[in-house]
């Protein structure tokens, strides 16, 4: 009996490829596993396609709740957002892709488990480094990184195999696409000069074609999460199905990201994502509202932290952990509603409210009914200005340009 190898299967033409080639190359027994974490394919023709490629176990596994639970919303609590641009959703799929990789090695007896990715990549990175924090006994075999084929070879390699070749395998680009977004890269989007051509995006309508009227949509969220689209309480994948589609019909949602990789690689990629950019943007003017200025300064650290943290396959680390429980506790009184308008490719916050607000009208407002004790200010400008007046006197301003002024 041959040995058995759980493989990360898109139903792709490297994916499929590599069924027949651990076979041919490592005479191994290939289990493809396809995950559905909300990419809207066909997955019974996919399941059906690794079974005549040669797998001998075919199965997907819906992960979209688990996705958008365990993955998604602690990243959108975190505000996590890759070099202030990319919401992350290939990089947060990966950690649980390794999981149910792992899960199911162990369930059928598999001694390894395979993906996709090229030698170039970050998912490479995401995924072994996953794998091997969970299993550390699993091997990994990465095909696509091992086998040498150019795009050409592989394809010649498929004919000759008898293996059909997806008609995404003629697309110039590449693309991942889950609930949280799209990623795509590849063909003329690799010079950084050029304009994405319109056909890259299917998710958002071009601001220029995108309703005349303007759409408003109030995001109610708890502790963090959000839990409402106009007061309508739905479910944490059906709230972003939604919001995707919403907001991609009024042009929001594209990100054109010249970005560096873990590798080296400065890289540009082209990304689809509305609800998450919407989500992102909603639940930082909620936290405006009920966070202290200091808890946001820290929380702006921790985002970025965490952000490089998710990009660059350390999900399962303790150090995530300790950054999740911080975030965790720092959304107790994030709860409230908040309202943005969507119009042609904009996306704007025009309201707030929270039972937990800090916002205090009687100490902004400067009409009737202010509470702010004015007179108050001067002796705690007096304290405040203190160092510096003792300083100026002692050792005198003495920048170049005040000098000159
Ligand atoms: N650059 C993104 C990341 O590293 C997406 C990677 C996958 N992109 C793709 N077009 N297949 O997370």
């Amino acid at each position: 009996m041959s040995d058995k190898i759980v493989l990360a299967y898109s139903g792709g033409l490297d994916t499929s490829v590599a069924i027949k080639w651990l076979k041919e190359k490592y005479n191994l027994d290939v289990i493809a596993l396809t995950i559905d974490v909300g990419n809207e394919r066909d997955f019974s023709a996919i399941q059906q396609k690794a079974l005549k490629v040669g797998a001998v176990k075919a199965l997907v596994k819906d992960a979209k709740e688990a996705f958008v639970n365990h993955f998604v919303f602690p990243a959108l609590q975190a505000d996590a957002l890759y070099e202030g641009q990319y919401p992350l959703a290939t990089a947060l799929s990966r950690p649980l892709m390794a999981k149910l990789l792992v899960d199911v090695a162990l369930e059928e007896g598999a001694s390894a488990v395979a993906h996709g990715c090229t030698g170039k990549g970050n998912d490479q990175v995401r995924f072994d480094v996953g794998i091997n924090a969970l299993a550390p006994d699993l091997k990994i075999i990465a095909p696509a990184r091992e086998w040498g084929m150019t795009r050409e070879e592989t394809i010649a390699y498929a004919q000759k195999h008898d293996i059909s070749i997806p008609i995404t395998a003629s697309s110039p680009y590449s693309i991942d696409e889950n609930l949280w977004g799209k990623s795509i890269e590849c063909g003329v989007l690799e010079d950084p000069w050029v304009e994405p051509p319109e056909e890259v995006f299917t998710w958002t309508r071009s601001p220029d074609k995108a309703p005349d009227k303007p759409q408003y949509v109030e995001i109610g969220f708890d502790k963090g999460v959000p839990v409402t689209i106009d007061g309508q309480e739905l479910d944490g994948v059906t709230l972003i199905q939604h919001l995707n589609e919403l907001a991609g019909k009024h042009g929001v949602g594209r990100i054109d990201h010249l970005e560096n990789r873990l590798v080296g690689i400065k890289s540009r990629e082209i990304y689809e994502a509305p609800a998450a950019l919407v989500l992102l943007q909603a639940h930082e003017a909620l936290q405006a509202m009920t966070l202290s200025k200091a808890q946001l300064r820290f929380k702006q650290k921790v985002a970025v932290e965490y952000a490089d943290l998710i990009y660059n396959g350390l999900w399962f680390t303790l150090l995530r952990q300790d950054l999740a429980a911080y975030v965790k506790s720092s959304q107790r009184f994030v709860t409230g509603t908040v309202r943005l308008k969507l119009f042609k490719g904009s996306c704007s916050v025009v309201g707030r409210s929270s039972p937990v607000s800090l916002y205090s009208y009687g100490l902004a407002t400067y009409d009737k009914g202010d509470e702010f004790d004015q007179s108050a200010s001067s002796g705690f400008i007096h304290i405040w200005g203190l160092p510096v007046r003792t300083q100026a006197q002692v050792q005198g301003i003495s920048s170049s340009e005040e000098k000159e002024g």
